[in-house]
C-alpha cells in the first residue's frame, strides 16, 4: 500500500532498517520504517487516509508516524544525509536518496532496505553487506568513524550482539575501543546513557552477554570508575525477573522492573558513592535519593532479618522505610532465605499495617500535645504490628492505659 501511495505521488518508497533485518531471520517486527526519496509527511497523509491509524507529523524533521492498533507503528521519513559538526552531536540533517539515508545508519545488518514501488516491488537493497553478514553471524559499521559521531552505537553494538548471538566483527571492535580510549562516552549526556543502558538490560534473556560485553570493553569503568560489575553482580542481575514473578504473587501493585535491575546492577559500588552512579543511571532526584538510603541501609537490614527468629515489630520497622523495589531488590541481593521468608512475610501480612487514631483522639482524651504524642503513637503501631490489638477500639483503649 505504501508503494501505491508513493506511485500515486511519483516518488520512490522502501521499507528499512529493522524491519527487513528481522524478516531475514524469520523474527517479528511491527516497528515498520518507511524511507521516501521525496516527500516523507505527504506520503504518510496519503497512506493514513487509507488505513485510518493515528497520525504524528514532526513537521520539523520531516518525519511523521501512524499508529496502528495491536502495538503496530509505522514510521515514515524523507531520504536524508546526516552530518555531524563534532563528534557526538545530535546530526544535522539534509534531503537525500535512499543510498545516503542507508549510509547515515548504525551496522550493516540494519542498512538494508526493500524497495515498494511496482516497477521495483520486492527489490533487495543491500550495498553494504549486511546479508552477508547477518549469515556470517556479525555486527560491523559502515566506516571507522562510526561510534566517533555517535558513541551510543557501542550500546547498539553490544545490545544486537547479544541479542541475536552475534560477534562484533573485528575492526568494528578496535573502533569501538579507539572511541572509547578517545574518552568518547564522556561526551554523551546522562540521559543518552541511561537510554542505552536501560535498553540493554530490558533484554533480560541475554543479559549475562551484554553485561560481559560491556565489562570486556570496560565500559561501565569509563562510566564510572567505581562501577564494578562482577560475575556475581551478573547473575544477580539475572535473578531479578524471578524475585519479581515471585513478588507479583504477593501484590496486585506494578513494580518498576528497571529500578530493581539497576539497583542491583550497582550493589558492589562504595556506599559514599552510590548516589553519584544513581544520578547518571536515574533522572528523579527524588528517586535517587530513596534509593540511595536504602543501599546504603540494606547490610544493617540483612544483620537484622538473618536470624532464625525475629519479632514482627522488628521485621515492621526494618522494611518499613523502603519502597517495594527496594524491597525487591534486598531479596534478591541477599540471597539470605531468612531475610527471603521475612520479606515475603512482611509484604504479605505487615506491610499495610497503620494505626487510625489521631493528634485529635488524645487532645479528646484529655492528654496534653508534646512529645508524649509520639510515644503514644509509636506504643499503639507496635501492640498493632504484634498483634496485641486490632482495631481503633482497640487502638483508644491502648492509648488511655498509656
Ligand atoms: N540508528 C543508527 N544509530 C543510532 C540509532 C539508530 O544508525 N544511534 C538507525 C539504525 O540503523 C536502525 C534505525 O536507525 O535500524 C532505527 O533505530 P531503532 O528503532 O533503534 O533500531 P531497530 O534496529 O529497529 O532496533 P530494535 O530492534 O531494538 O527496535
Amino acid at each position: 500500500l505504501a508503494g501505491e501511495v508513493g506511485d500515486e505521488l511519483n516518488q520512490k518508497v522502501y521499507i528499512v532498517g529493522g524491519f527487513v533485518r528481522d524478516l531475514l531471520l524469520k523474527t517479528d517486527n511491527w516497528d515498520l520504517d518507511f524511507v521516501t526519496e521525496g516527500d516523507g509527511i505527504e506520503l504518510a497523509r496519503q497512506l493514513n487516509h487509507k488505513i485510518g491509524g493515528k497520525l504524528t507529523i514532526h513537521e520539523k524533521f520531516g518525519t511523521a508516524v501512524i499508529k496502528l492498533p495491536q502495538f503496530i507503528s509505522i514510521d515514515i521519513v524523507t531520504a536524508r544525509r546526516e552530518y555531524y559538526e563534532y563528534p557526538a552531536a545530535l546530526p544535522k540533517v539534509e534531503r537525500s536518496n535512499i543510498w545516503s539515508d542507508l549510509f547515515r545508519r548504525d551496522f550493516t545488518i540494519n542498512c538494508m532496505a526493500i524497495a515498494l514501488n511496482q516497477d521495483n516491488f520486492g527489490e533487495m537493497i543491500d550495498y553494504f553487506g549486511g546479508m552477508k553478514d547477518l549469515q556470517d553471524k556479525q555486527i560491523r559499521v559502515l566506516y571507522n568513524l562510526s561510534f566517533i559521531e555517535d558513541p551510543t552505537r557501542i550500546f547498539r553494538a553490544i545490545r544486537f550482539a547479544a541479542r541475536f548471538n552475534f560477534t562484533i566483527e573485528k575492526s568494528t571492535c578496535q573502533y569501538i575501543e579507539q572511541a572509547i580510549s578517545a574518552n568518547m562516552l564522556e561526551k554523551l549526556s546522562n540521559d543518552r546513557i541511561r537510554e542505552e543502558i536501560i535498553h540493554i538490560i530490558r533484554e533480560q534473556d541475554v543479559l549475562d552477554k551484554s553485561l560481559q560485553m560491556l565489562n570486556s570493553f570496560k565500559i561501565f569503568k569509563s562510566l564510572d570508575p567505581s562501577l564494578t560489575i562482577n560475575s556475581m553482580v551478573i547473575r544477580k542481575v539475572k535473578n531479578v525477573r524471578f524475585s519479581l514473578e515471585g513478588f507479583r504473587q504477593l501484590s496486585s501493585k506494578p513494580f518498576n522492573q528497571t529500578i530493581v535491575m539497576l539497583m542491583q546492577l550497582i550493589s558492589e559500588v562504595d556506599t559514599d558513592k552510590i548516589s553519584e552512579v544513581l544520578k547518571k543511571l536515574i533522572a528523579n532526584e527524588t528517586l535517587v535519593n530513596s534509593i540511595t538510603q536504602s543501599m546504603v541501609k540494606r547490610r544493617s537490614v540483612y544483620e537484622i532479618l538473618s536470624q532464625e527468629e525475629v519479632d514482627r515489630y522488628t521485621i515492621y520497622t526494618a522494611l518499613k522505610p523502603h519502597s517495594d523495589e527496594a524491597l525487591i531488590f534486598f531479596y534478591n541481593d541477599s540471597e539470605n532465605p531468612y531475610v527471603r521468608h521475612y520479606i515475603a512475610f512482611y509484604k504479605l501480612k505487615l506491610s499495610s499495617i497503620h494505626i487510625k487514631i489521631t493528634g485529635k483522639d488524645l487532645q479528646e482524651m484529655g492528654i496534653k500535645p508534646g512529645p508524649i504524642y509520639k510515644m503514644i503513637m509509636d506504643s499503639v503501631l507496635k501492640a498493632k504490628v504484634l498483634g496485641t490489638i486490632y482495631d481503633r477500639n482497640g487502638e483508644l483503649e491502648f492509648a488511655k492505659q498509656k
